[in-house]
């Protein structure tokens, strides 16, 4: 199928109670492993690239792979731009193919944020493409945050409101308590505010910093809103992993495909394992190609 919108997975999946897995691809083989682990569960699917992951592989070579890979499976695909902080490569993105952008104003003052936030919006709707935007920060775990920390980051229910209405955007990113990147310990969610900005704004909601979210709090935040789950580091960490494991068992080997091939496969079996406990597994009616079941 040709890639899907995010408010075509988006809508169904807050209004049902189950959540769509977004998850960060860096090349081919992580394409092709996020399709291989979605389409055995039956499960929509978005893949992200960062702008790291752009300058690391080429917008072009994501757009193809992810467009080809699309075009072959029996579930709906997004290809969405993760963490877009240059407007120019947002823009880029939204007039090369991509279904759907983020744009993150996070760092800046909520005026700034609302108002780079509102241009994306209309770049978008011109081109038929949906906007994330994001209120509140999530940190990232290059240091220890205390409670008291993260909740003075968190976004509050009237700037979400707020940030909703004078941006339009599709999708709302929130900090709700996760951390990025983290790979030690677990971090729980306040799930109450999450209950409340969903009220507030009516908008199906983006968590970041999945990798690191205590698995109950994941599937209850699904109950409550959250309709698209962010995976990055646990899938770098089961590729290496994989391919860290296959390099040792056979030393002698160097044909590359053999270790890329494990991480692959490593990746499909995460994306499995993440699309059960979101609840999105199933979801899709393989037998009619992509229709939500
Ligand atoms: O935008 C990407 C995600 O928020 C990934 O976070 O690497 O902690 O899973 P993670
Ligand atoms: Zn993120």
């Amino acid at each position: 199928m040709p890639l899907a919108g995010l408010r075509d997975v988006l809508v169904p999946a807050a209004a049902a109670g189950y959540a769509v897995g977004a998850f960060n691809a860096a090349n081919m083989e992580y394409v092709q492993g996020i399709l291989s682990g979605a389409i055995r569960e039956s499960a929509p699917v978005i893949i992200q690239v960062s702008e790291g992951a752009i300058r690391y592989a080429g917008l072009e070579c994501l757009l193809a792979v992810a467009r080809v890979g699309a075009q072959a499976a029996p579930i709906p695909v997004v290809l969405h731009l993760d963490h877009g902080r240059s407007l120019e490569l947002v823009r880029e993105c939204i007039r090369r193919g991509f279904t759907s952008v983020m744009f993150d104003g996070s760092r800046m003052p909520l005026e700034e944020n609302i108002r780079l936030t509102r241009q994306v919006v209309a770049w978008a709707r011109a081109a038929g493409v949906s906007v994330e935007g994001e209120v509140g920060r999530v940190p990232s775990s290059n240091r220890t945050w205390t409670a008291s920390e993260l909740e003075e980051l968190m976004t509050t229910p009237d700037e979400a409101r707020r940030f909703a209405e004078e941006t339009g955007v599709d999708a709302l990113a929130l900090a709700v308590g996760s951390i990025h990147q983290l790979r030690f310990g677990r971090a729980r969610l306040d799930i109450d505010r999450i209950r409340a900005i969903r009220v507030a704004t009516g908008l199906p909601l983006v968590l970041h910093g999945s990798s690191g979210v205590e698995e109950s709090d994941i599937r209850l935040a699904a109950r409550e809103g959250i309709a698209k789950v962010n995976f990055a580091t646990v899938l770098h960490e089961a590729f290496t992993a994989a391919a860290r494991r296959f390099m040792e068992s056979e030393p002698d080997n160097v044909d590359p495909r053999g270790f890329l091939a494990a991480g692959r496969e490593a990746i499909a079996n995460v994306v499995a394992e993440k699309v059960r406990l979101l609840g999105s597994a199933g979801k899709i009616d393989v037998a009619s190609a992509g229709g939500l079941g």
